[in-house]
């Protein structure tokens, strides 16, 4: 059964606003663990890559320039919806879908990815489809960051994360057990992968800047967020209300606009296929 915590267009236009591209040291691992395994073929572009869980496209769209096809599969419509609605990606289309049954013949895809999307999958069935479907020397790269967030602006960084941490306390009890799956990082779907040539990158370091909106907007794109906001509405408007209020206090600003760093750590799951 897949999960369907992403399916309305409301969290969608969130997703699409508010949720930051992997970052460019992530995306070069992947491209060189890639050509690494394709040494035969350097230089080429790959044929297919497949970016599972693919939401409104993030990870798809970085993934174009350097495939000669990439095909986005989610299971959530709204989230295609906004994907297919970004122009400028001949190469790339989306399908809904799920990533324990997917629409490609055996042995024909270079790369399957799957950002902050992997602990919603059904481990077994979906480790049997990217057996099936990836071509031999083809790769797995799975990635995400965990819930270590830290926040820093000037000389108020212990503040601001204490104020990140109430946010945590109050969506605990609405976080999936699913999500915990991605805070440990994959581990057991990691030893799951039946190749013997894996690895697992644990800390690759990341700072944004992002404004206070931009926080507050990627808060409200958490899962758990929304699962508290259909159980209390109001508890919820209000938690965020009073998040941007804390913020803009500890931060001695009176705009939205005003800027934060945020750090935080991806981690990235390798496998290739054998020959
Ligand atoms: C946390 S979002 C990540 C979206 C996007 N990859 C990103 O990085 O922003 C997880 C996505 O996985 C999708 N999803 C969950 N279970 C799935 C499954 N079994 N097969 C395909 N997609 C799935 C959800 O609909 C959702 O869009």
């Amino acid at each position: 059964m897949s999960h369907r915590l992403f399916e309305e267009r409301h969290h969608a236009s969130l997703y699409q606003k508010y949720r930051f591209d992997p970052p460019d040291e992530l995306k070069e691992i992947i491209l060189q663990y890639l050509d690494k395994k394709h040494a035969s073929q350097k230089g080429q572009p790959h044929q297919l890559a497949v970016d599972l869980g693919c939401g409104t496209g993030q990870n798809s769209r970085l993934l174009a320039p350097h495939f000669q096809e990439v095909v986005g599969i989610d299971v959530s419509e709204s989230q295609l919806e906004e994907a297919r609605a970004v122009p400028g990606f001949p190469n790339l289309s989306y399908r809904v879908g799920t990533a324990e049954e997917l629409p490609f013949p055996n042995g024909s895809v270079d790369l399957l990815t799957a950002a902050s999307a992997a602990h919603w999958f059904d481990p077994e069935r979906f480790l049997k489809e990217a057996v099936r479907v990836l071509k031999p020397q083809g790769c797995l790269a799975l990635f995400g960051y965990g819930d270590n967030f830290k926040l820093h602006h000037e000389s108020c960084g212990d503040q601001l994360n204490y104020i990140y941490e109430d946010v945590r306390q109050v969506l605990r009890p609405y976080t999936s057990s699913m999500v915990t799956v991605a805070n440990i990082k994959l581990q057991d779907l990691f030893e799951a992968i039946p190749f013997p040539d894996k690895e697992r990158i644990e800390l690759i370091p990341v700072k944004q800047q992002l404004t206070i909106k931009n926080i507050i907007g990627f808060y409200e794109t958490f899962s758990m967020y929304q699962a508290y906001l259909r159980a209390e509405p109001s508890a919820a408007t209000a938690l965020l209300e009073r998040t941007t209020s804390r913020f803009l206090e500890e931060m001695n600003v009176s705009s939205t606009e005003a800027k934060l760093e945020l750090i935080f750590e991806y981690f990235c799951v390798l496998a290739c296929k054998p020959q």
